[in-house]
C-alpha cells in the first residue's frame, strides 16, 4: 500500500492507473478507523481495480466551539487496517497545503443540506462539500463511496456532484451496526457501559416509529412517540426526529407514508458526566 501526503505524489499514482485503463474507487475519511470505515473499503474494492483511502480531519468543518484538536488521531492503526483490507492507495494530505493561508473559496449547498444537522451545525456542510470538492479535485476518482450513516452528508454530496458536472459516481454503502443496532461510529470509543446500553436503544426506537407510521400513524405522532421514548429511556434531549422523503429529504406530504421513506434522529445520549451525540437513519 503506498503512504502519500503529497498532491504531486498522489497525482503521479493515479495517472499511472489511470493511464493503465483502471477505475479509482475513492473513500474519503477523517481516520480513527472502525468497522464501518472497513465496509465502506469493502465495498469500494468490489467496484472498481485501486481503492483510494483519503485521511484528513477537515478543519472546515469543525464548528468554532467543536473542539479540532481532541478529534482522535490513529494514523498508524489506520494504515495498519488499511493495508490488510488491501487499499492501494492511503492519502493523508498535510492541512496547510489543503488550506494555505491564501484560501479564499467557499462551496455552499442548498436543498438537501439545509435543515435537519445545519438547524444544529449551520457551516457543517458547506466545509464537508468544500473538502470532497478539494478531494475529488486531486485524486479525480471515477467512483466514491460515502456512508449512509450520515444520511444528510450522502444526499448532500450527491447534489454537489450533480449541480457541479463533477464526473464520479457517488456510490452509498448500507449502515454496518454493531450486533445489538447501534450504528458503528468513532464516538462509539467514548461510551461506559451506561452509555453504550443507552445507545443500543436507539435502533429499537427508529424501527417502532417506523412501524408506527406503516401501520397508518401521522408522521407527528410516530415522530412524537419516539422523541418521548427517547427522552423516557434517559437521552438527554433530542435535536430532532423527522420522516423524510429519501432523495430530496422533503417532509412527506399529507404527513403520512406514501411510498419509501426515511427516519433521520440526532439524539444526546448521556456517557458519564457528559454525552455523546448520536446521529442516525432508519429506512421506511
Ligand atoms: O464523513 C466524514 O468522515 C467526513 O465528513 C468526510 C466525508 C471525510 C469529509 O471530511
Amino acid at each position: 500500500m503506498k503512504r502519500i501526503r503529497s498532491e504531486k505524489g498522489l497525482r503521479k499514482a493515479i495517472w499511472a492507473w489511470r493511464k493503465a485503463g483502471e477505475k479509482i474507487v475513492f473513500v474519503p475519511t477523517m481516520g480513527a478507523l472502525h468497522e464501518g470505515h472497513l465496509t465502506l473499503v469493502r465495498l469500494a474494492k468490489k467496484h472498481g481495480d485501486r481503492v483510494v483511502v483519503s485521511i484528513f480531519v477537515n478543519p472546515t468543518q469543525f464548528a468554532p466551539g467543536e473542539d479540532l484538536d481532541a478529534y482522535p488521531r490513529t494514523e498508524k492503526e489506520d494504515a495498519r487496517l488499511l493495508k490488510a483490507e488491501g487499499v492501494d492507495l492511503v492519502y493523508i494530505p498535510d492541512p496547510q497545503t489543503m488550506y494555505n493561508v491564501h484560501h479564499a473559496t467557499s462551496v455552499t449547498v442548498g436543498g438537501v443540506a439545509k435543515g435537519l444537522e445545519t438547524d444544529y451545525r449551520p457551516t457543517f456542510f458547506d466545509g464537508v462539500a468544500l473538502v470532497v470538492t478539494k478531494l475529488f479535485n486531486r485524486v479525480q476518482p471515477d467512483m466514491a463511496i460515502f456512508g449512509e450513516k450520515d444520511y444528510q452528508q450522502l444526499a448532500t454530496i450527491r447534489r454537489l456532484v450533480e449541480d457541479l458536472d463533477m464526473p464520479t459516481k457517488i456510490i452509498g454503502a448500507p449502515i454496518a451496526r454493531d450486533e445489538f443496532g447501534l450504528a458503528l461510529s468513532s464516538r462509539n470509543a467514548y461510551f461506559d457501559e451506561t452509555g453504550l446500553a443507552l445507545a443500543r436503544k436507539l435502533n429499537g426506537i427508529m424501527k417502532r416509529c417506523a412501524a408506527d407510521m406503516r401501520d397508518g400513524q401521522h408522521v407527528d405522532t410516530a415522530t412524537d412517540a419516539a422523541k418521548a421514548a427517547l427522552l423516557a429511556a434517559g437521552y438527554s434531549s433530542v435535536d430532532y426526529v423527522e420522516v423524510r422523503s429519501p432523495n430530496s429529504l422533503t417532509v412527506l406530504e399529507g404527513g403520512y407514508l406514501n411510498g419509501p421513506a426515511r427516519v433521520l434522529v440526532a439524539a444526546h445520549c448521556p456517557n458519564g458526566k457528559s454525552s455523546v451525540r448520536l446521529i442516525d437513519n432508519f429506512a421506511v
